[in-house]
């Protein structure tokens, strides 16, 4: 089977029927059906787009649905519109839909997608992923006269299309040519689909850095297994559109041109119960239909790439892929780690340079470099991704850190001054001590910055300024993906703070270098699950579990022990190496699961007593240490090892074990890990 690949955002969803008469009614109903399908990857709102008639010129027009909240909040607007002949037949329609979870700009029908390129819908798209370089492009087409009317990014794009459109009014400029053109001049990481009233029945799709697939559904037998990819002959191609297939070997067999049906997703669960044959578009792909034939374009040909594109049948039963590939949302979010922290850099870091940008603080950077301290205020793992930064924090910043539970912080109604900025870490920026905590702050004149996960929450809202951290919906109320890149975004500040100190540039680089590897790593850091698997069958009896480890491991050890209590409902403590002659020894026996976080940095040598100190008890700890450290493993009975980094960020990959135990517990304990009882995802009540 192939495997799904773990989507960051949203869901797209799209269906052409080429000859296959269809009514409004199920068409709506089959891109409503698709947007179910992939409802388990969380999103706040949902639209669809589909063709109609003009009921004043009798022109053929796009229209589009869109609504907050859920899909059957959608279904319900759809309902309820009265100026629509649900049972006007289509011989041939393309519609398009999304659910999207918000990045930019909050949940409203305006931001929700399908975004349009004006007002008479000419051209409407539907968007997965991030557009970096979209503020650019927006100041570009307002300068051309253009006005925007949503906060997104997607926007853009669709305007684009039209410029370029219009730019090109008298040319035979085919859709595929608008959107090949339009995609040249965007950066970060998408899957689109477009639809126009220009072309009708047709439909554009690329991808970029997010996943795509097109099913395709046929009563006659697809002509060929295997697509060949056309290549657009150079830039000047598009000006003069003239194709040629370079591949002289293979007769070009299109599929399509008869009865035929289309389906465009971002994830194969949405399409199977419609067609299990699928093709997988690679970046840079674009895909077009027009009557009803199937193309695949690539501007450039590289070398070794493969010169067609598969038709796959796969095999997959309906309950399996709700979840995706997946047992859990936990699961899914922990596998998901790899993308997630590269969305959290995503046109922040930039490894070539060494320079850090970012945009939600930078106009305050003056006023933040001038603090007298800074205040880390938070809960629960937001809480621990402070403290995992704090070292670093100080090292780089050289000011004053302080890091804050929110709920004593406000109980000891805390001294605050005009010259602090404090910063309020939420996923969902609705905890309700991390918000109180925020306004007591304000009043008392602090600067106020946010790190959310969740575009227009109440703590992005109320502050100054802030970092989203564009890890994505987190579903499990366990936090996982979240805590990775809260750390990451902790660390991108830091190295903002000290961008002008040369005594610092050293270290800053290989800071950078090391986030550049991460998801490399972190990738490696999961192939451990099986045997991190294997030792959750000894521990899941037991009743306690010590997480001992220092300095930059920590905020581990806090951090993999809450996930331990809040999943498995086990006792679990994060202590201090430090602390453990001052108490914590006197629990190490025989029967006491222990387990060491010891990774080679500064403080290796403590840790490697400590580790003697629980032996010498007749402890018989579980060490986490570095992959290529045989010297600690050979002191360890059991070992987890995880691939080296630089110090500061080690506590990012020692924390994924954790993660993945704790889920393993959970479940041989036959316990629910997305909904750990007595918990909710976010904690609005005191
Ligand atoms: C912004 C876009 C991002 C795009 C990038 C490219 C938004 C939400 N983000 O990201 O998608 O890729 O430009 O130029 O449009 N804020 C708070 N409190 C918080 C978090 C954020 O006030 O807790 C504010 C920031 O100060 C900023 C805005 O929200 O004004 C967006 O923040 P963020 O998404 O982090 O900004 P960029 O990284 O610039
Ligand atoms: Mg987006």
């Amino acid at each position: 089977m192939e495997a799904l690949t773990p989507l960051i955002d949203g869901g797209i969803f799209a269906y052409l029927n080429y000859l296959v008469p269809a009514k409004r009614k199920e068409i709506l109903d089959i891109l409503v059906n698709g947007l179910k399908r992939m409802e388990y990857r969380g999103y706040d709102s949902a639209g669809v787009g589909f063709e109609g008639t003009n009921t004043k010129n009798g022109s053929h027009e796009l229209k589009t649905i869109k609504q907050k909240g859920k899909v059957a909040r959608l279904q319900e607007e759809i309902d309820q519109t009265t100026d629509l002949d649900f049972e006007k037949e289509y011989e041939t329609h393309i519609g398009i839909a999304h659910t999207r979870w918000a990045t930019h700009g909050e949940p409203s029908p305006t931001n929700s997608h399908p975004q349009r390129s004006d007002t008479t819908n000419e051209f409407l798209v539907v968007h997965n992923g991030i557009i970096t370089n979209y503020k650019d492009l927006k100041s570009f087409l307002m300068s051309k006269g253009m006005e925007f009317e949503s906060e997104t990014d997607t926007e853009v794009i669709v305007k684009l299309v039209k410029h370029i459109s219009d730019k090109h009014k008298n040319s035979t400029m085919s859709f595929r040519e608008l959107v090949e053109l339009t995609v040249q001049q965007l950066e970060g990481a998408f899957s689109l689909v477009f639809m126009s009233s220009k072309f009708p029945g047709e439909c554009v799709c690329t991808r970029r850095g997010s996943p795509l697939v097109i099913g395709v559904k046929s009563k006659a037998k697809l002509s060929t297994d295997h697509i060949p990819i056309l290549y657009s002959k150079d830039h000047r191609g598009f000006m003069n559109p003239s194709l040629h297939h370079t591949d002289s070997t293979t007769e070009f067999h299109p599929i399509g041109n008869k009865e035929v049906e289309y389906f465009f997703a971002s994830d194969a669960s949405a399409i199977i119960e419609h067609t299990n044959q699928v093709i997988f578009l690679e970046d840079d792909d674009v895909a077009a239909v027009q009557n009803g034939c199937l193309t695949i374009h690539r501007i450039k040909r590289t070398l070794d790439e493969s010169t067609t594109r598969e038709v796959t049948t796969i095999k997959m039963e309906i309950q399996q892929i709700m979840k995706g590939s997946y047992s859990s949302f936990m699961q899914k979010e922990i596998f998901e780690q790899p993308e997630s922290v590269v969305n959290t850099m995503r046109g922040r870091v930039n490894f070539e340079t060494n320079q850090v940008v970012l945009g939600g603080i930078k106009d305050f950077m003056t006023e933040i470099r001038r603090c007298r301290r800074l205040l880390f205020i938070a809960c629960g793992t937001s809480y621990h991704s402070a403290v995992a930064t704090r070292q670093l924090m100080e090292e780089l910043t050289e000011l004053p850190v302080v890091v804050e539970l929110a709920s004593d912080f406000l109980d000891r109604q805390t001294p605050v001054f005009r010259d602090d900025v404090c910063f309020f870490i939420s996923q969902s920026g609705e905890t309700a001590d991390t918000l109180m905590a925020l306004r007591y702050c304000k009043q008392r004149g602090a600067l106020i910055v946010g790190i959310t996960n969740t575009v227009g929450s109440s703590i992005c809202r109320e502050s100054h300024c802030g970092v989203h951290i564009n890890a994505g919906p987190e579903i499990g109320v366990a936090s996982t993906k979240a805590y990775t890149s809260q750390f990451i975004s902790l660390v991108m500040f830091a190295l903002v703070m000290c961008e002008d100190r040369i005594s610092m540039q050293n270290r800053r680089k290989e800071i950078i270098q090391g986030l550049k590897n991460l998801p490399e790593q972190i990738k490696n850091v999961l192939k451990t699950d099986e045997h991190v698997h294997t030792l959750a069958q000894e521990l899941y009896q037991q009743k306690s579990l010590l997480v001992m480890g220092r300095g930059y491991n920590y905020a581990t050890c806090l951090e993999g022990a809450l996930k331990i209590k809040e999943l498995t409902y086990m006792h679990s403590e994060g202590i201090l190496a430090g602390e453990l002659k001052h108490g914590p020894l006197a629990l190490v026996d025989r029967a006491m699961p222990v387990m060491m976080v010891v990774t080679r940095d500064k403080v290796y040598p403590k840790c490697m007593n400590a580790l003697q100190q629980v032996k010498a008890r007749h402890g018989n700890p579980i060490v986490l240490g570095n992959v290529d450290d045989t010297d600690t493993q050979q002191q360890a009975n059991k070992y987890i090892g995880v691939p080296s980094t630089i110090d500061c960020l080690q506590g990012i990959l020692t924390i994924i074990p954790m993660q993945l135990l704790s889920m393993h517990i959970a479940q041989l304990r036959g316990c629910d890990v997305d909904c750990p009882r007595n918990l909710a995802k976010s904690v609005t009540v005191e």
